[in-house]
């Protein structure tokens, strides 16, 4: 059974896609089997990592239920493979108006959840349906945050959608930390904004993740290019900090896997 990441914040523009992005690829590069699926109807997920996300099937297929998972998947180079997404998801919210719509992406995924080792699910800016459906089918949860516009603000929004979720679709679901982005170590506010972080942290009964990651040119410039920031510039900070953070992540309780899955490596 894989484990599955979702990385959120309901704010815009503070990393997810990115973050997604080097955590896909550095599993893949460490040889693990993993699946990135983009639940973000502005589909940069696919599209950063070299998906078609024009005229291939998507997400919105899977969730409709008209195709199968293993019909929707693109094997990408680096050795990922990707659900991707495109705008046509954008009718989530008044489309999938049934019961238990917040399960259809779990259901769509129970198919390959064996196969991999790894799903991470990337969100839109938002706390809507598709991320209810990303928390649904989630293991484990990582919130993406940037300095800048860490508050308190929006946080007890986005624990009455965790404790929600948690209580009526999936109690196993966990908060495993909050990952600073475009974080700038040489700033003399770092311990401000480390105490900020962990107040959030607090409200959100998490932690702040050791590794943080800096600010960094390549980490922006990678995606314009459809490769992953190991291959555009392995040598970055980007690609520094994302290599020890991948490490933190994969050595964290809640995402190691059982011995089952390791034999039949
Ligand atoms: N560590 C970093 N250093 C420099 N630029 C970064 C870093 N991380 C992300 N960026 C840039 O910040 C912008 C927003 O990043 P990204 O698209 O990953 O955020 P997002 O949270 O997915 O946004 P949205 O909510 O719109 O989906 C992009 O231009 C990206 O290249
Ligand atoms: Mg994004």
């Amino acid at each position: 059974m894989a484990k599955t990441v979702v990385i959120t914040n309901q704010k815009g523009g503070v990393g997810k896609t990115t973050t997604a992005s080097a955590i896909v690829s550095g599993l893949a590069i460490r040889g693990f089997r993993v699946l990135g699926v983009d639940l973000d109807p502005q589909g940069n997920f696919g599209f950063c990592l070299g998906a078609d996300i024009e005229t291939s099937p998507t997400v919105y297929d899977l969730m409709k239920g008209t195709m199968k998972a293993d019909n929707i998947i693109q094997h990408l180079d680096g050795g990922v493979d990707i659900i991707p997404s495109n705008i046509l998801l954008s009718s989530a919210e008044h489309e999938f108006s049934m019961l238990g719509r917040e399960t259809l992406l779990k259901r769509g995924l129970a198919a390959v959840t064996e196969k991999y080792e790894y799903i991470i699910i990337d969100t839109p800016p938002a706390l809507n349906i598709l991320t209810a459906n990303a928390y649904t089918a989630a293991d484990n949860l990582i919130i993406l945050m940037m300095p800048e516009i860490l508050s308190v603000l929006g946080i007890s929004q986005l624990r009455e959608t965790i404790d929600l979720v948690k209580s009526i679709y999936n109690p196993k679901m966990e908060v495993l930390g909050i990952l600073l982005n475009k974080y700038d170590n040489r700033r003399r506010l770092t311990q401000d904004v480390e105490d900020m972080a962990w107040d959030i942290a607090d409200k959100l009964q998490t932690k702040v993740f050791n590794t943080k990651i800096r600010s960094s040119i390549t980490a922006a410039e990678a995606p314009a290019h459809g490769e992953s920031i190991f291959k555009y510039a392995p040598r970055s900070n980007a690609a520094r900090d994302y290599n020890v953070f991948i490490d933190e992540l994969i050595s964290e309780k809640g995402m190691i896997l059982n011995g089952e899955e390791k034999q039949q490596n």
